[in-house]
């Protein structure tokens, strides 16, 4: 199937400016030519139109709850929705380059519009808080909850997701939970794969079975890849680095599992480029999405 590249150059989710340019410095470090030479047909669609923090309200949240420019984060998650369920229709792979990691709400609303998708989200955090849980009020920190209707998303139309099951969803990776994120994440259906886990069964028997979990009577899985579920040694371009993460060798040996799966839609996000060094956060993106895509030494 052909890739077609859809970028979200959303900040509004984050503290942090500069990860609106994480599309382009994804697609600065080569994307397109290096899935065009896997050989894969590869479509760049480019950017969806995302406001500027300064156009819109920082304040307009939920009651009883902080989550700052949520009505922004809607509005570019129901047009990415829109584009994802439509390059499925044609048969392509979406790839999503973010942005915040809060767009993941529109690419998961695209992909699970027409069957059941399992999610394996790669990352150092759980992104499980609710406009109430937040200690930040940054989305995304949310966007898993939101997906599966927690706490004040229960009723967001635009956010839930119906056909994506809890019991078909797998975080890996974590090492970083706000204390009331934790207490939900517990109440839920959702497989935790947490750093320890890595470090006892290794990275591949970690992966295989978290997308055992995500496959198990889907229709299909997306990938998820926060660049901070790396080590910020290796990702340094993030805005929310947490010590202790995958290494280089982990993560693509990861990626090599992914590149097995039947795999429907992918996104790589939170790349910040004024953060990095050298753009390197954007290369090994650009890596890492191609190991996904199949790319093999021989
Ligand atoms: N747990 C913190 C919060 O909710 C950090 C979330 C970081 N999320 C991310 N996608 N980088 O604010
Ligand atoms: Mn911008
Ligand atoms: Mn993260
Ligand atoms: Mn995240």
């Amino acid at each position: 199937r052909p890739v077609k590249i859809i970028g979200a150059p959303m900040d509004l989710g984050a503290d942090r400016r500069g990860v609106d340019m994480g599309p382009s410095a994804i697609r600065y470090a080569g994307l397109a030519e290096t899935i065009g030479a896997l050989p894969r047909a590869c479509i760049d669609v480019g950017d969806l139109p995302v406001t500027h923090p300064e156009q819109g309200d920082p304040d307009a949240s939920p009651e009883g709850g902080r989550a700052k420019y949520l009505s922004e984060v809607e509005s570019v998650c129901v047009g990415l929705a829109e584009e994802v369920a439509a390059t499925l229709e044609e048969d392509a792979v979406p790839l999503i380059l973010g942005g915040d990691h809060s767009i993941a709400i529109g690419s998961l609303n695209g992909s699970a519009r027409t069957g059941d998708v399992g999610v394996v989200w790669f990352d150092a955090h759980g992104d499980f808080n609710t406009p109430a849980t937040s200690p930040s009020g940054n989305v995304h920190g949310m966007p898993l909850a939101a997906v599966l209707g927690e706490g004040e998303f229960a009723d967001a139309e635009w956010a839930r997701a119906p056909t994506v099951a809890p019991e078909n969803v797998a975080l890996v990776g974590v090492r970083s939970l706000d204390d009331a994120e934790r207490e939900a994440l517990s109440d839920t259906d959702v497989t935790v794969f947490t750093m320890t886990d890595i470090d006892e069964r290794g990275v591949i028997d970690v992966t295989e079975e978290a997308l055992d979990v995500a496959g198990r009577g889907t229709d299909g899985v997306h990938v998820s890849l926060d660049l901070d579920w790396l080590d910020p040694d290796e990702a340094p371009g993030v805005g929310t680095p947490v010590r202790g993460g995958v290494t280089y060798r982990e993560a693509h040996a990861a990626m090599e599992v992914v590149a097995e799966c039947d795999l429907r839609s992918l996104e790589a996000v939170e790349v910040n480029p004024i953060l990095d060094q050298h753009n390197r956060t954007a290369e090994l993106a650009v890596e890492l999405v191609a190991s996904a895509l199949g790319r093999r030494i021989i």
